[in-house]
């Protein structure tokens, strides 16, 4: 730990105990002590004590625990990312051209040019790069908005201590306002009465999208100019390599709440947002730029752009007359006039009109022998920021069921007297009703079918969703992502979302299957095959310029076939849709579909690019960003900055390597690691379909309080009805787990696999520590395994199984004991994680207090068990309030 990090603990913690002093129960300080050194005894003797004490406290004391520990918490994440921030500015300051940053874009740059690639060739690496991390509205934030806003606060305070340095008085103001904001972080209520809308979660992503990433993104593209400059002696004009996509008001599987009226007002407010910012920018750039006519020549382009007649109807002849010697201002004047009309009518200014307006000033200005003036002013950002995010911000992709889609088909080819019974059809059948359906509704022309009658609710509200896209488009089609089909298992399930864009008059957007399953990603090279020598659909891919989109789940895969198989066929799949995109001659984007644990595809996004198969990379990636996750990446500009350095970083390195022929992969090793997959899926599914294990899960994990938690407007669950196994979604599976301490979606069935095929022959262990030495995939699957070992807790996940009617405790710690003599064998490791001592550390540090907020859990469970109706209206909120602490120690929820 770093002397600074310790010292901001030390301050930390000091305010927590004066502000617990001052407002608390008294005794509270001491009552949590008392807690924290039960529970390190609990280390050696055990957690008995600890349980019968926490058995005797009152549901008072123990909401004031829960909330003091979580305040603890919250204070050291906030500390531990200002250290993060530090590292990264004291190495910033140590680089050199020589040495540059690691995981900069200048290291990435710098290292293209050390291999000796041509300078037109990185050119063209970058002209292919396109990242498109996508925000998505997934339930797994479990803070407040107000609680993160006054931890940003607090965080932006001790940066502030480390630039007043040792001005005394500036310090102690400084302290006195993080005491203050922990003071009203302590008053505030942990977890929200009501469940969030989706306005709110709109407005909530676009808060990211307006501050951190809006500044974020031009500094990469900068980034990229400036190392070209650098190592390769030339500037070129850096393609908008990163843009954003949203789901936020748009994924519609499983959340009856995003109608196609809560789509129009997500594409109402992105537009708006956007219009707004660019406004901001210009009132910085009216102030600034007050050049003269009587001081410099106008350049004959601005001067015919702001003669009087062009400028009628956006600047009132006042302004005309008081501007007339300040010709920037003037245009910069119409500019605005027209980014206000523009909210309403799309015809009144486009993002091409505003991007070419902003280039007109940029040259201006360098006409004017003023071109440093184009980056000092400001110009030059707002000119990259046009270019990335247009007038829509974030293009809003649509995601619905495939379920969905076969119920309102079935409607529809019924009411038109296509198909009585589409839906009683096999798959081999559908294709062909589908696809004379298809060409019947184009005969039509291209406008919306009129809506039959008799259609039920689900169906007019997709229709609706089309029409909405409709609309959108007539307004900027720059505003449209992807079609996204969840549980994608068919040919049918394209044509079905083609059909229904036909029959709505929709715009063309690019249909992509979201492959989740084990079977559906085990076949999904096939089906893709298949989609690609479909007449119809092929026709549809040629119209988007031989184009496919293809995501990839993983947690649905997780959950079904457990970790390792999943991660496996993850990565297999890749090759082989590649190929068969390859084969069909159709260019390919990946789009994966990554939650915060590893259980849901988490752990380091640059990691994982770097461990994609090298013949599966197309210079194009997306990817989602959800919950805590979009609250820990983008909080802060300067981290925002970082994690998208480091994707861009990854990306250059990973297209420099990429293409058929590139294999960094053994291919002896593909029937093994086949082998370690469907062994370890075998044990995860003997756990799983065990007879005993729904009811012992339901018996003993905060499943059912997790999903009522008023975290998101989505539903735990796609069925209304009993929620079991199969219908569970996998954000509340993985979060139950990771309450738990069990951690197993991020690593059970690895033991077994393992010690077995180490077991079987000798140099098997030798093969399997080579791969971890050598092959990028193997490491990151083997690490962050090890990682989420390390965060579990047997010993406390003990306690909650305890609660069961039968106990699985000793089968899954056999199976994790299992795992960890093999990944310590694997690694040559004597302990998990290391290799990172930095998160071993964190981890051990926060283990005592969670444990604390793990028993009290426990014991909350009981009593929520044992209870009556009214009692259980009691025990909720804290429940949630310790659900919610938990999230923080672990920092992760699901
Ligand atoms: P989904 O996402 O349930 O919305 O498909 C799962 C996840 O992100 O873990």
């Amino acid at each position: 730990m770093s002397d600074e990090l310790h010292r901001d603990l030390g301050m930390l913690s000091a305010i927590l105990t004066s502000v617990l002093d001052r407002l608390g129960p008294p005794g509270q300080t001491q009552a949590v002590e008392g807690m924290l050194e039960l529970c390190r005894r609990g280390e050696t003797i055990g957690f008995g004590e600890a349980r019968e004490q926490v058995a005797a406290l009152d549901l008072e004391s123990i909401r004031e625990l829960i909330k003091s520990i979580t305040l603890r918490f919250h204070l050291r994440n906030q500390a531990e990312k200002v250290a993060i921030l530090r590292i990264n500015r004291r190495r910033q300051r140590e680089a050199t051209e020589f040495q540059p940053r690691r995981e900069s874009v200048a290291e990435a740059i710098s290292q293209l040019k050390a291999r000796g690639v041509a300078v037109g060739a990185v050119r063209r690496i970058l002209d292919r790069l396109d990242i498109q991390p996508t925000l998505t509205a997934h339930p797994t934030e479990s803070r407040r908005r107000t609680l993160l806003r006054k931890q940003r606060a607090i965080t932006e305070r001790l940066i502030e201590l480390d630039e007043v340095g040792p001005d005394v008085a500036a310090r102690r103001r400084v302290e006195e306002e993080i005491h203050q904001l922990v003071m009203l972080l302590y008053v505030t209520d942990e977890v929200r009465s009501e469940r969030l809308g989706v306005l709110e979660e709109i407005e909530g992503s676009l808060y990211f999208l307006t501050e951190s990433i809006w500044s974020a993104v031009p500094r990469i593209l900068h980034d990229v100019g400036l190392a070209m400059e650098q190592y390769f002696g030339e500037r070129p004009l850096v393609p908008p390599l990163v843009r954003y996509r949203t789901w936020v008001g748009g994924d519609r599987d499983g959340n009856p709440l995003v109608s196609a009226g809560m789509t129009r007002e997500s594409l109402r407010l992105h537009r708006r947002a956007a219009l707004g910012r660019y406004d901001d920018k210009l009132a910085d750039l009216m102030r600034l730029l007050s050049l003269s006519n009587r001081r410099v020549r106008t350049p004959p382009a601005l001067a015919a752009s702001v003669v009087p007649g062009r400028l009628t109807g956006w600047v009132a002849e006042e302004s005309v007359l008081r501007l007339r010697h300040e010709p920037f201002r003037l245009k910069i004047l119409e500019m605005r006039s027209r980014l206000v009309a523009a909210e309403e009518d799309p015809s009144a200014y486009s993002a091409a009109a505003f991007l070419k307006d902003l280039t007109l000033l940029a040259e201006s200005l360098v006409a004017l022998n003023l071109g440093e003036i184009v980056r000092a002013s400001g110009l030059a950002d707002v000119m990259a920021q046009a270019r990335i995010f247009g007038f829509h911000f974030a293009a809003l992709d649509i995601r619905q069921h495939s379920a969905v889609h076969e119920q309102v088909v079935g409607e529809l080819l019924s009411a038109m007297q296509v198909c009585p019974d589409y839906a009683s059809l096999e798959e081999s059948e559908r294709s062909g009703v589908l696809a004379s359906a298809i060409e019947q509704v184009s005969a039509c022309g291209s406008g919306p079918m009129p809506t039959p009658d008799g259609l039920s609710e689900t169906s007019l509200d997709l229709l609706g969703v089309f029409e909405v896209l409709r609309e959108a488009a007539r307004q900027d089609v720059g505003a449209l992502g992807s079609y996204i089909i969840s549980m994608a298992h068919g040919v049918s399930d394209v044509l079905e979302v083609l059909f229904l864009m036909r029959v709505a008059g929709a715009p063309v957007m690019d249909i992509v299957p979201l492959f989740e399953t084990i079977d559906d990603l085990t076949a999904s090279a096939d089906l893709l095959a298949a989609m690609l020598i479909d007449p119809v659909y092929r026709a549809h891919v040629e119209s988007r310029g031989r184009f496919q989109e293809i995501m990839l789940g993983y947690s649905d895969s997780n959950k079904d076939g457990g970790y390792v198989m999943s991660s496996w066929l993850l990565h297999t799949a890749q090759s082989r849709l590649a190929r068969v995109c390859r084969e069909h001659g159709v260019e390919f984007r990946f789009f994966h579909g990554r939650g915060g644990t590893v259980g849901r595809g988490g752990g380091r996004s640059n990691r994982a690019i770097l461990a994609t198969p090298p013949d599966s990379r197309s210079g194009r990636i997306r990817m989602t960003e959800q919950g805590e996750v979009i609250s820990f990446r983008y909080t802060l500009a300067d981290i925002a900055h970082r994690h998208l350095e480091q994707l861009t970083h990854a990306m250059i390195l990973a297209e420099s390597e990429s293409g058929p022929v590139a294999t960094a992969r053994p291919v002896a090793s593909e029937p093994l690691m086949d082998r370690l997959g469907r062994r370890a899926m075998e044990v995860y599914r003997e756990l799983i379909d065990d007879p005993a294990f729904w009811t012992w899960f339901v018996e003993v994990s905060p499943i059912a309080q997790i999903s009522a938690l008023p975290i998101a407007s989505r539903p735990v669950s796609r069925a209304s009805g009993a929620v079991h196994f199969e219908n569970l979604r996998a954000i509340p599976w993985v979060f139950s787990w990771t309450q738990m301490r069990f951690n197993v979606p991020g690593w059970y069935g690895l033991g077994s696999a393992l010690s077995e095929i180490i077991a079987e022959r000798e140099e098997h262990a030798s093969t399997l520590a080579k791969w971890y030495q050598e092959w990028e995939f193997f490491r990151t699957l083997i690490d962050n395994a090890q990682q989420e070992m390390a965060r579990a807790r047997l010993p406390i996940a003990q306690c909650y199984d305890a609660a069961g009617g039968t106990s699985l405790f000793d089968r899954i710690s056999g199976e994790f004991d299992r795992a960890r003599e093999a990944i310590l064998q694997i690694t040559g490791q004597h302990a998990l994680l290391d290799n990172n001592r930095v998160i071993q550390r964190s981890i051990e540090e926060r283990n005592g207090a969670t444990d604390v907020l793990n028993l009290l859990q426990v014991e909350l469970l009981r009593r929520f068990r044992e209870g009556d109706e009214l009692q259980r209206a009691t025990l909720r909120p804290v429940l949630f309030a310790s659900i919610n602490g938990i999230a923080a120690a672990m920092q992760s929820t699901g």
